[in-house]
């Protein structure tokens, strides 16, 4: 947060260049109203059973009562990168159907919440040694040519602003970022390529086996300084 006086006006400045707010220093000073908007994606197929929905709820109350949340349950269900979409995708806009319209809307809101997000929170559990496949599916619209990375003759340029992102990761038995974890390191690059790369990892390693694996999951979550 920036404290910036201008004129007869003092402008609120979150660190990611929000106008938070505006007022009159001449007439009042009141309190901050700068609330965290909070994008809280769960990907676990496991309901109420989850381990990475129990940590990832624990994570986003840290952040306490007021702060605005954006709730996205990838469980629920996400439009595959099927030939249909990726016609859509290409369509030009002016002469997609309602149809393709209504394909690629739901990539369009993924996009959309992370670009009102001040911190994202997902929630990864590993499943056969890489990511559920709707989490893979909601990087398959996140990451866009000409949306959310561009390419140049200089190279790649990611268009999304870095947005402090927690990945809350949970494994029956393989260690976070072992030669067998496929999952981390793919969420990393894929996020990091569209220009999101200040991540911090919470991981519940191998609760098949470790009783104590949850328990010091959660200690994490309490000691990060939010
Ligand atoms: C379909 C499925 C596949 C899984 N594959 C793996 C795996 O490849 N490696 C592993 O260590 N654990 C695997 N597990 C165990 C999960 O990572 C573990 O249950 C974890 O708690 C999942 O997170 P969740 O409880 O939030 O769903 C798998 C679990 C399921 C349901």
């Amino acid at each position: 947060m920036r404290f910036i006086f201008y004129l007869d006006y003092l402008l609120l400045v979150s660190n990611r260049g929000r106008v938070s707010l505006l007022i009159s220093v001449s007439n009042h000073f009141s309190e901050s109203t700068d609330m965290p908007t909070i994008l809280h994606i769960d990907s676990s197929a496991q309901g109420e059973r989850s381990i990475t929905r129990k940590l990832t709820k624990r994570l986003v109350e840290r952040f306490g009562p007021d702060a605005t949340v954006i709730t996205r349950d990838l469980s629920q269900g996400v439009p595959q990168l099927s030939s249909d979409v990726l016609g859509a995708l290409h369509t030009p806009k002016e002469e997609q159907t309602a149809d393709q319209k209504a394909l690629i809307a739901p990539g369009a809101e993924f996009i959309d919440e992370i670009k009102q997000a001040d911190t994202i929170v997902i929630g990864a559990p590993i499943y056969n040694f890489g990511p559920p496949a709707e989490l893979k599916g909601w990087m398959d619209h996140l990451v866009r040519s000409g949306v959310s990375f561009n390419v140049t003759p200089e190279g790649y340029e990611t268009l999304l602003e870095d947005t402090k992102t927690y990945i809350v990761y949970a494994s029956g038995g393989v260690p976070i970022e072992s030669d067998v974890d496929f999952l981390t390191p793919w969420l990393k690059m894929s996020l990091g390529f569209v220009g999101i790369k200040s991540i911090e990892t919470i991981a519940a390693n191998n609760v098949s086996a470790d009783t104590e694996a949850v328990a010091n999951a959660e200690a994490a979550i309490d000691a990060l300084e939010i």
